[in-house]
């Protein structure tokens, strides 16, 4: 058994009710190799931002779960390097499916867990996420619950068509589950498609799509019935046209790729939303900046070149997100 506060990691409770109060919200990146953590690290070090770590069942399949967990107890000790005398950092499974996953990262040292019963009937979910909230609560790790379902299509997170969160629900299931934020649909979703074009209108100048605004009705009334409760949002990448237009010129094909606009984010950090998910558009960054250096110098075979080249440019974007659009950069001096 590993305890988190030994790692130097932080869980979300303090973290939340302070980005609450005030009026911004805490990123949580998804990492899945050295380079995204790096750059993630160095971003949220030097704008002194409260951080979150993200780690999917697919990540852990992909690089090895102790792995990854060795790679965040490092982030805290590069994070000191880097000059953070007092990093908030938090180590995070994101969308945790059943009792056992979530018992396994608490075990070894995470210091937040999710557990994703929103496809389960309500009363299962009920009973899934309050087993989990009563284990990680013995070790105080937070627990995030999600109610309504997410359209769209990210390996194992699927569903075809998003059912906003019934707020009338809302007061039941956080008084039963004891969760300690809840994740809820307000027409964001997972991965670079999140509107079919038939749901968009589009720019006329552009060409581009432009997609609908997300249920904010649906989040103030959440909020009304769990005042000051912390509300995460999942699916918030925006698909910066940018990355997309430099993936399509190097020989990618992502045709009509579209996110979540950053008003509307920037909206949604001010309220009750203390923690917003972004995994698409730093894939996006990566690939982008790795097609390009491989198109444009074809003998080029060290990856470092590649991947520093990806490094830098997903830094930069972890730095627009935490300054520009959630408005947690400073909050963690
Ligand atoms: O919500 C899903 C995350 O973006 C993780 O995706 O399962 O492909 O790692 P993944
Ligand atoms: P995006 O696909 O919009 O980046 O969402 C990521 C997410 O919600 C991870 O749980
Ligand atoms: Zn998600």
């Amino acid at each position: 058994m590993v305890n988190y506060k030994d790692l130097g990691l932080v869980n979300t409770r303090e973290m939340f009710a302070k980005a609450i109060k005030g009026g911004y919200a805490i990123p949580a990146f998804n990492f899945n190799n050295m380079e995204q953590l790096q750059a993630i690290v160095k971003a949220a070090a030097e704008t002194k931002s409260p951080v979150i770590l993200q780690v999917s069942k697919g990540a852990r399949n992909y690089a090895n779960g102790t792995l990854l967990r060795y790679l965040a107890e490092g982030a805290v000790a590069y994070a000191k390097e880097l000059g953070w005398e007092k990093p908030q950092i938090v180590l995070h499974l994101d969308h945790g499916d059943s009792f056992e996953t979530c018992k396994s990262c608490i075990d070894s040292g995470f210091s937040s867990v999710m557990i994703d019963g929103s496809a389960l009937p309500y009363e299962e979910n009920i009973a899934l996420t309050k087993k989990v909230v009563d284990y990680a609560h013995q070790f105080d790790v937070t627990v995030e619950a999600e109610l309504g379902v997410l359209a769209g299509v990210e390996d194992e997170v699927a569903a075809e068509e998003s059912h906003y969160t019934k707020p009338e629900e809302v007061i039941d299931f956080s008084t039963r589950t004891g969760c300690d934020s809840l994740a809820i649909s307000i027409g964001t979703s997972h991965g670079a498609y999140k509107f079919k074009p038939e749901q968009c209108t589009r720019d006329p100048k552009t060409g581009r799509l432009v997609p609908p605004p997300l249920a904010f009705d649906v989040l103030d009334a959440v909020m009304e019935k769990l005042p000051g409760f912390p509300i995460v949002l999942h699916g918030s990448s925006s698909v910066p046209q940018e990355y997309v237009d430099m993936i399509n010129k190097y020989g990618g094909k992502l045709p009509d790729a579209v996110g979540i606009p950053e008003e509307q984010l920037r909206k949604a950090a001010k309220s009750a939303v203390c923690k917003i998910n972004i995994d698409s558009d730093s894939r996006l960054a990566f690939t982008a900046a790795v097609r390009k250096v491989l198109a444009e110098k074809p003998a080029e075979f060290d990856p470092r070149k590649y991947c520093g080249p990806a490094r830098d440019l997903m830094e930069e974007l972890y730095k627009h997100k935490i300054i520009n659009v959630l408005g947690s950069d400073g909050k963690a001096q």
